[in-house]
């Protein structure tokens, strides 16, 4: 299907259509988006459907070792999924009809990610949260055209951690991440290995996709690059975990790690249990926190994870479910329903991470995300030009990069860079929230927020092939709201 095809006909067989929505914007919302937390929520309420589906798990590919390297087969195709009964949405997938696999690295080993492209048209894969030379990065300039295969070989060089890939192509990032092409990249190291943190892939060490879509009468996908769509960030009311619409998950009574991705387009979550169960915050973005820490609610903007730890020992019998208080869906049942035999526990200590020392810092560098006009969403006054470099930053130096919403329409955002990790330094002058302890890649950036992070790459320099930044809100990345660096 070509993408004009596409789009005209997710609209003409919506039944609801873009005036529509954003009527049901205004009305829900205001026209402005604003506000911190229920603000972003604008537009569409989500339907709380009762659990009645299995919880899908992507299939997990570790690779297979060739002279030294570990190479991975990922087919992009075209396909269609059985979403809701008795309909065949349009989908897309990698090596199956939606979603991926989601692969495993091991610290220290040299990867190949083949990428072979059986789309109709051009893509790129991007690792989110990797840290690579720019070249392999999957950005907006490495273009896998229809029929092709790119590989993004490196060295795994960090620390464990969740990461993901999704397509990076210009002004189409949105739609080919809400058709389906996306996954979870788990690092794992020796440290990582060593803690007795639950391990059991889609046992005990559950991956969480967030993702929410709309559909139309006749089940397919709706999405539309309308002016409010646009502004606002696409909102779907059908909310979808690995792909599952309503899932429920059978656990055992012991601790279980939840490892969650907010995989939408525009949607921010508050997460939290009905049941009001602690949520042990062991990792952020890039790394494990030092120490676990209890909270009551994690809150996650696009691109952004979390790992979380429950304990479900008192609980055997019961079901517990994950929720989004900013939109009051249910997200998971899980049916404590299993015996636990295994050992597994919440360690005390987790890691050692790198110490915020801001006086190494060489230099500040300001960035206002902000709206110049209807569609027009800028950094620093500026829209994301494909041939311009924003700036260079030398290799092995210390930044500190302040991070606004700012101008006549308050809004939330988010701020994500490419190539390497940061620290949280501040919000507004006080400590980050628990989860944005640890290396993160995305910070949430609500308005009047004033967001400080220490910055540094290591280990590449190329002076042509730029790293990106951007709002990860895709309909505000795809507007311009991005720029490009190199590291030299
Ligand atoms: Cu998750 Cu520039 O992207
Ligand atoms: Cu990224
Ligand atoms: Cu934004």
């Amino acid at each position: 299907m070509r993408r004009r095809d596409f789009i005209a006909r997710t609209i003409a067989l919506s039944g609801i259509g873009a005036v529509a929505l954003y009527a049901r914007g205004m009305m829900g919302n205001g026209v402005i988006m604003s506000g911190r937390g229920m603000g972003s929520m604008g537009g569409v309420g989500l339907k709380n459907y009762k659990a009645t589906n299995k919880l899908l798990i992507p299939p997990e590919i570790k690779g297979v070792l060739k002279n030294g390297i570990r190479e991975y087969n990922l087919k992009l195709n075209s396909s269609h999924s059985g979403f809701l009964k008795g309909f065949k949405t349009a989908t897309w997938g990698v090596n199956g009809s939606y979603l991926g696999p989601t692969i495993r690295l091991n610290v220290g080993e040299k990867v190949s990610l083949n990428w072979h492209n059986s789309l109709d048209e051009a893509t790129t894969i991007h690792g989110h949260g990797m840290h690579l030379p720019a070249k392999m990065d999957g950005g907006a300039h490495q273009i896998i055209k229809a029929g092709t295969t790119w590989s993004a070989k490196y060295t795994v060089k960090q620390k464990a951690c969740t990461n993901w890939y999704h397509p990076h192509i210009m002004n189409k990032t949105a739609e080919h991440v809400l058709m389906g092409l996306a996954g979870l990249i788990i690092i794992d190291d020796s440290e990582s290995r060593a803690l007795p943190l639950p391990k059991r892939y889609g046992v005990d060490d559950i991956p969480l996709v967030l993702q929410d879509r709309l559909f139309s009468k006749s089940g397919q996908f709706v999405y539309s690059k309308s002016m409010p769509t646009v502004m606002h960030g696409f909102k779907g009311d059908t909310l979808l975990v690995n792909g599952t619409i309503a899932p429920y998950f059978d656990a055992e009574n012991g601790w279980v790690r939840l490892r969650i991705l907010n995989g939408s387009n525009s949607r921010f979550y508050n997460l939290s249990t009905k049941e009001g169960i602690d949520m042990h915050v062991i990792a952020s973005d890039n790394s494990f926190l030092e120490k676990p820490v209890a909270v009551d609610s994690v809150i996650l903007s696009p691109a952004e994870r979390v790992e979380v730890m429950l304990n479900l020992k008192d609980h055997k019998g019961e079901k517990i479910h994950l929720v989004d208080s900013n939109s009051g869906a249910n997200i998971l049942e899980v049916r404590v329903n299993k015996k636990s035999n295994s050992n597994v526990t919440l360690p005390s200590k987790l890691t050692t991470l790198d110490p915020i020392d801001t006086k190494k810092a060489v230099r500040t560098r300001k960035f206002e995300l902000s709206v110049r006009g209807p569609g027009k969403l800028v950094i620093n006054g500026e829209s994301m030009d494909i041939n311009k470099i924003n700036f260079a930053i030398k290799k092995d130096e210390y930044e500190i990069w302040e991070i606004q919403s700012r101008g006549m329409m308050q809004m939330d955002h988010n701020f994500h860079m490419h190539g390497t990790h940061f620290r949280v330094i501040s919000r507004n002058g006080k400590t980050p929230r628990a989860w944005e302890r640890g290396y993160k890649d995305t910070v949430f950036i609500a308005p009047d927020d004033i967001v400080r992070v220490l910055v540094k790459h290591i280990d590449y320099s190329d002076s042509k092939n730029p790293f990106m930044y951007h709002c990860h809100i895709l309909e505000h990345e795809d507007a311009g709201m991005m720029g490009q660096f190199v590291v030299v």
